[in-house]
């Protein structure tokens, strides 16, 4: 089916990719903040964070073709008890509009039901009244309407398209000061389901550094096994009461030290170590040290995160058999030690969090 994905405007390289990692189409196509590919399983995208709406695109027409388009489309064959029409104006990424910029707003505009639309040369009602002439026993339904046709407009373009599914995720809600135990450097739930679809998750996710199970979560909510490895076990037991609080069935918690990993994993999504109030495990002479990093010397401290980062990323690359999607801080040459643990960077992306953070999300193979 060919299929037209509203990508939230928040980061539009981020929700696009997340879409092609867990689809994996043939082809693609990015237009403002629509994506438009063909997929045989959509249902796959009801676990995806960056999308808002997911729709079946009916056909592509411009401003001239629109109404004779309208006419020639078997709208019977898409229709379900009552419809409405709506047509959203897409503004030019060039513009400052809604397409292309990291961390834009989404300018999409929604026009009310019988409002003009700036751009078409014609009203939803005019074209519901085209879509209504070619309906058997036609009905409108504008609050909750079961056939939801709308048409977005482009600079060059007018897709028509009929609603699959409007995403609404409750994420807000799984905030990590909102579950029942805290961890104080937790990933904001709606990246932690990114992270783990930019894997292409499948079955299982493991976190070798789970903390309080913030990414295992998201991964048990959409009927993935996790399984969070963390050195310390009050971080395992906050793990279990969350997990448990949303009733994620089954998971597996093992309170041990990422860099005695031995098991290999198909999926692996983590947020390394690097708040202030976390601790790591770093090499000194032979032997492994544990390392407060509230350390003030910022140039030792980088130095034995990098050092911790190199050990844990050898191990990464013994034990993963697909794909891992890592996080990074942004002061951490994170570039040259991927390289020196012989894997590869397929993508990365960057978030800003504040002055003196930015989180680097690289996904590994
Ligand atoms: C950034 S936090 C993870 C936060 C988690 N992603 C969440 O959203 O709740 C990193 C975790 O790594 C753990 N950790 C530090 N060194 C470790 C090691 N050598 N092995 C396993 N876990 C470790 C810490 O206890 C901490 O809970």
């Amino acid at each position: 089916m060919k299929c037209l994905f509203l990508l939230s405007g928040e980061n539009i390289r981020l929700a696009k990719e997340e879409v092609l990692s867990l689809l994996v189409p043939k082809k693609h196509k990015v237009v403002n903040n629509l994506l438009i590919l063909e997929t045989e399983d959509i249902n796959l995208a009801d676990r995806l964070a960056y999308t808002k709406k997911t729709f079946q695109l009916l056909f592509e027409t411009n401003k001239e073709k629109i109404i004779e388009d309208i006419k020639r489309f078997e709208w019977q064959s898409i229709y379900k008890e009552n419809f409405c029409v709506r047509i959203h104006k897409l503004c030019d990424a060039q513009k400052g509009g809604g397409g292309g910029r990291e961390g834009g707003k989404n300018r999409l505009n929604t026009n009310l039901a019988t409002g003009w639309d700036r751009g078409v040369g014609t009203s939803e009602k005019q074209l519901a009244d085209h879509i209504w002439d070619k309906l058997k026993s036609p009905k409108v339904n504008l609050t909750n309407p079961k056939t939801s046709i709308e048409f977005f407009i482009t600079k060059d373009k007018i897709y028509a398209a009929k609603l699959i599914k409007e995403l609404k995720h409750s994420f807000e809600s799984r905030k990590a000061h909102k579950r029942p135990e805290l961890h104080p450097t937790a990933l904001n739930p709606k990246l932690a389901r990114a992270l783990i679809n930019l894997a292409g998750a499948q079955k299982e996710v493991m976190d070798p550094f789970c903390g309080a199970g913030g990414i295992l979560i998201e991964a048990g909510l959409i009927k993935l096994k996790p399984i969070g490895y963390d050195l310390y076990k009050d971080m395992v037991k906050r793990s279990k009461i969350n997990l448990d609080h949303y009733k994620i069935r089954p998971y597996k918690l093992i309170n041990q030290d990422a860099l005695k990993i031995k098991a290999k994993y198909n999926y692996i999504v983590s947020d390394l170590p690097y708040g202030l109030n976390t601790s790591i495990w770093v090499k000194k002479g032979n032997e492994n040290k544990k390392l407060s990093l509230k350390q003030k010397d910022k140039k030792q401290r980088i130095k034995n995160i990098e050092e911790f980062y190199l050990k844990f990323l050898k191990i990464l690359k013994k034990i993963l058999k697909k794909k891992a999607v890592i996080i990074f801080p942004n002061y951490v040459n994170y570039k040259s030690l991927i390289k020196k643990a012989n894997l590869k960077i397929e993508k990365e992306f960057s978030q800003f969090i504040h002055g003196s953070l930015t989180r680097k999300i690289v996904v590994l193979k």
